[in-house]
């Protein structure tokens, strides 16, 4: 790599931080322009909005100093944002990550302010969103703009990739990749789309779950009946559906799939010494999942192992009739959703598989049951032993004036396997904003600002030092 020039790194530095202080207001109205757009990337949720989406994030990028901004369009998939910054030829290049698709709002009576009008309360900025991911989106085009505007030069080169499905489960990511990659080559990845774990205290993850989806329909009857006039012979659709959920844990929650547990690794040392060593409390988690008083924390370890290292089973969504329209009937069908988070080694075809034989071994009275298993992602698990993991520290720690911990993760990202993979086994940085008040995926999502603020103090470290490793 070219000579560096440690002083002249160092004013440089100085002024992108500078930049920053000043045009801090100004990235979060860029942030609350993107909240403001619906992006959902559901089936059955305009598309048009995603693609909204896409358009007024190139726009953005292109305003902050990303070059050769493109949306990207793929067969059936909703577009990706794709950016870079070129700069010296002998500095590192770094593939920057964030996705600009969201979850339905929910329950739109339960938010307290509408979900796509983003606005700023006691030092949050509410809006579906406005953490998971739109937030990750402004950490990279901030970073990008202080150094650009600030210090008039960056030290890494950078390539941009805004996802437009990660919500949805990323179904083109392959195509995505076969068709691309030779146009994102790069010495390591940056992912901004994790959380840390509260108060401040900056996060590195290293470890994601893998997840399974699939939806079973429970069958009876050609259509609902009088349950006086038929009730008694009839069998039930739903208790079929309920027993046949039931059966998928034990008394104490543990998921009772045959052969689930067969592949998950106990803790390395080091692991097991990172949940003994977590400034979270039982108590805490509690307090911050919303777990209402009486009711038990399942899984008899810490609540964060069992999130991190264990699977879990939950049911997503359950329909049958509905209250609006609940009356004195035998429904003629049941359906639910039903989502299965992985840990490293457990391949999500053969949880599919499980799930779905003791499913249809559950079901009673000859109910007809159709099972529809949709997109899986494997969990991803990385090594801290690569130096830029050191200057990942390195960096959090002075954007955030703490000591960043390394976590582990219960949700998922399906973009970040392959890609390592297809990046020739790049090292991979997912260093997030969120915290355990976003309320992702629920009612009420929020963006801590002051992390917000650090994180992007951290980004624009994370470029002095990775240009620092040289190549
Ligand atoms: N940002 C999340 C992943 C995440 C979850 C990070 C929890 C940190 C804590 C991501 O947007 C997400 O929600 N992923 C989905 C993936 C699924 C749709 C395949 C998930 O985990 O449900
Ligand atoms: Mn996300
Ligand atoms: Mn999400």
């Amino acid at each position: 790599m070219s000579a560096v020039h440690p002083a002249a790194n160092a004013e440089a530095l100085s002024r992108a931080l500078a930049h920053h202080r000043s045009n801090a207001p100004g990235y979060l109205e860029d942030l609350k322009e993107l909240v403001r757009i619906p992006s959902v990337s559901f089936e059955g949720f305009p598309p048009e909005e995603v693609r909204k989406s896409a358009e007024a994030t190139a726009r953005l990028l292109r305003r902050r100093g990303f070059g050769s901004v493109e949306v990207l369009e793929l067969a059936g998939a909703h577009p990706y944002v794709l950016g870079e910054h070129r700069g010296d030829p002998g500095a590192p290049t770094v593939l920057l990550y964030a996705h600009h698709d969201v979850q339905p709002a929910g329950e739109e009576g339960a938010w307290l302010s509408p979900p796509f009008e983003p606005v700023v309360r006691e030092g949050r900025l509410y809006g579906r969103g406005a953490a998971d991911d739109k937030a990750g989106i402004l950490v990279h085009a901030a970073a990008l703009d202080s150094w650009l505007r600030g210090a008039g030069t960056v030290p890494v080169n950078l390539k941009l990739v805004v996802e437009g499905e990660e919500e949805s489960g990323s179904g083109h990511l392959e195509a995505f990749l076969d068709r691309y990659r030779d146009r994102l080559q790069a010495d390591l990845m940056v992912l901004t789309d994790t959380a840390n774990v509260g108060g401040g205290v900056p996060a590195v993850t290293i470890a994601l779950r893998g997840i399974v989806v699939a939806e079973v329909e429970v069958r009876t009857l050609e259509q609902s009946v009088h349950s006086g006039m038929w009730g008694g012979p009839v069998p039930d659709p739903v208790l079929a559906l309920a027993k046949m959920l039931g059966s998928l844990v034990d008394g104490d929650g543990r998921i009772a799939i045959p052969g689930i547990y067969d592949r998950v690794r106990p803790l390395t040392a080091a692991e097991r010494r990172a949940i003994e060593n977590l400034p979270v409390t039982p108590e805490d988690f509690r307090r911050m999942a919303g777990v209402r008083p009486g009711v038990k924390l399942l899984g008899g370890r810490h609540p964060l192992e069992t999130n991190w290292w264990q699977p879990s089973l939950s049911v997503n969504a359950i329909q049958a009739s509905s209250r609006r329209d609940a009356r004195n009937i035998v429904n003629d069908v049941a359906w639910a959703r039903i989502g299965v988070r992985l840990v490293p080694d457990m391949d999500p075809a053969e949880v599919a598989r499980l799930l779905e034989e003791s499913l249809r071994r559950a079901a009673p009275w000859g109910a007809e049951v159709a099972v529809k298993i949709g997109e899986g992602s494997p969990a991803w698990k990385t090594d801290v032993s690569h130096p830029a993991f050191g200057a990942a520290f390195r960096a959090l720690k002075k954007g955030y004036g703490k000591e960043a911990l390394a976590i582990g993760c219960g949700g998922s990202i399906p973009f970040v396997e392959p890609f390592a993979r297809a990046l020739g086994g790049v090292p991979a940085l997912l260093i997030g904003v969120e915290d355990p008040r976003s309320n992702a995926h629920s009612e009420n999502e929020s963006l801590d600002l002051s992390d917000f603020e650090a994180a992007v103090r951290s980004a624009i470290h994370l470029y002095a030092e990775v240009a620092a490793l040289g190549r």
